[in-house]
């Protein structure tokens, strides 16, 4: 019967119909722009296996943060490769450390981004784990004093909000006590609330020299089987005090984004991993995919699919494309 007084495609004729009736725009408002921060000065090396992605230190990422407050992204989070590793990642709460002194940098030029900064210890330890150890078991609750001393530390260099991505138990609410102690209140916490143990941090790893020196990340990160366990994260995060939750990777998991998005009433962010950006990289090297095409597409999932705030290292080419 509905044919065929019924035709969708009377909308679909032409651009401005379809224009018209475009249910998702998108748009650089909600994009974070990942950074790798090392020691240094006027070093600028790109990540192999990720075309476009440095590590750079202090006075390049700079250079690089004009630039992406001139696209109109919003912030940067950044992610620091330190000058020495220890077993519990001490070289992450200096004062003058690789993080914390980018941060002073940015904030000094005065330039109109928001600095978030990656808290975890994975960069920070030499067997490359996200918490300290006894033996080769990763200690929960150790871990949580070291993590909160490192949000400080960004807080005080300057940061905006800060984002913990180590999946320990009770991290979130660690930090915000450690927070409202030294009076940053008001410093946002961006909980990496549903973080999967994934494949496709292959290349991050490389990027933020990160990579565990034995087994896996499956006694803190989650079962990528698991979809009502992530409710449960993202629950106990906000029980804690996050403020913002986020989902990570984004694309083998958009149903977790919706059902976050549905289930709870805050900001919920998606982080386009680095494996899910080297892909498209690769592909599109190889002329088998329209790059810009293809990039627009996934963004327009991920927002579609709930993410209002969305990790991506494509941010600075999608803010270009939107501009033309
Ligand atoms: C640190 C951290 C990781 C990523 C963000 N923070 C790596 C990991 O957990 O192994 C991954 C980001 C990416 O792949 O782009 N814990």
């Amino acid at each position: 019967m509905s044919f065929p007084v019924n035709r969708p495609r009377r909308l679909r004729r032409t651009e401005k119909l379809r224009s018209l009736v475009r249910e998702h725009w998108l748009s650089t408002a909600g994009y974070i722009y990942p950074m790798f921060v090392c020691p240094g000065t006027k070093i600028r090396k790109e990540v192999s296996s990720m075309p476009g992605i440095y590590q750079q230190s202090g006075d390049q990422i700079l250079e690089e943060c004009r630039e992406v407050e001139s696209l109109g992204i919003p912030g940067v989070i950044l992610f620091g490769l330190p000058e020495s590793k220890d077993a519990q990642g001490k070289s992450s709460l200096a004062a003058d450390g690789v993080v914390q002194r980018a941060i002073e940098g940015i904030k000094k030029a005065k330039l109109d981004l928001l600095v978030i900064t990656d808290v975890c210890l994975c960069e920070y330890t030499d067997h490359g784990h996200c918490g300290v150890l006894a033996g080769s078991e990763i200690v929960n609750d150790a871990t949580l004093e070291i993590l909160s001393e490192q949000a400080l530390s960004h807080a005080r260099a300057g940061a905006d909000m800060v984002a913990p991505s180590d999946m320990m138990d009770g991290r979130v609410g660690a930090i915000r006590t450690k927070l409202d102690k030294h009076k940053f209140e008001n410093v946002p916490i961006m909980a990496y609330s549903a973080k999967y143990c994934s494949g496709f941090y292959g290349p991050f790893r490389e990027a933020a020299q990160s990579a565990p020196q034995f087994g896996d990340r499956r006694s803190y990160q989650m079962d990528p089987a698991n979809a009502r366990e992530a409710m449960r994260e993202v629950a106990l995060d906000l029980e804690e005090g996050a403020d913002i939750v986020m989902v990570k990777p984004a694309l083998p998991y958009l149903d977790i984004i919706r059902m976050v998005r549905d289930r709870f009433d805050v900001p919920v962010a998606a982080y386009n991993v680095s494996g899910e950006y080297s892909m498209v990289k690769a592909a599109a090297q190889n002329n088998w995919i329209d790059e810009k095409r293809v990039v627009l597409e996934i963004l327009t999932g991920i927002q579609r699919a709930g993410a209002e705030i969305v990790l991506t290292y494509h941010a600075k080419d999608v803010a270009r494309w939107l501009k033309t």
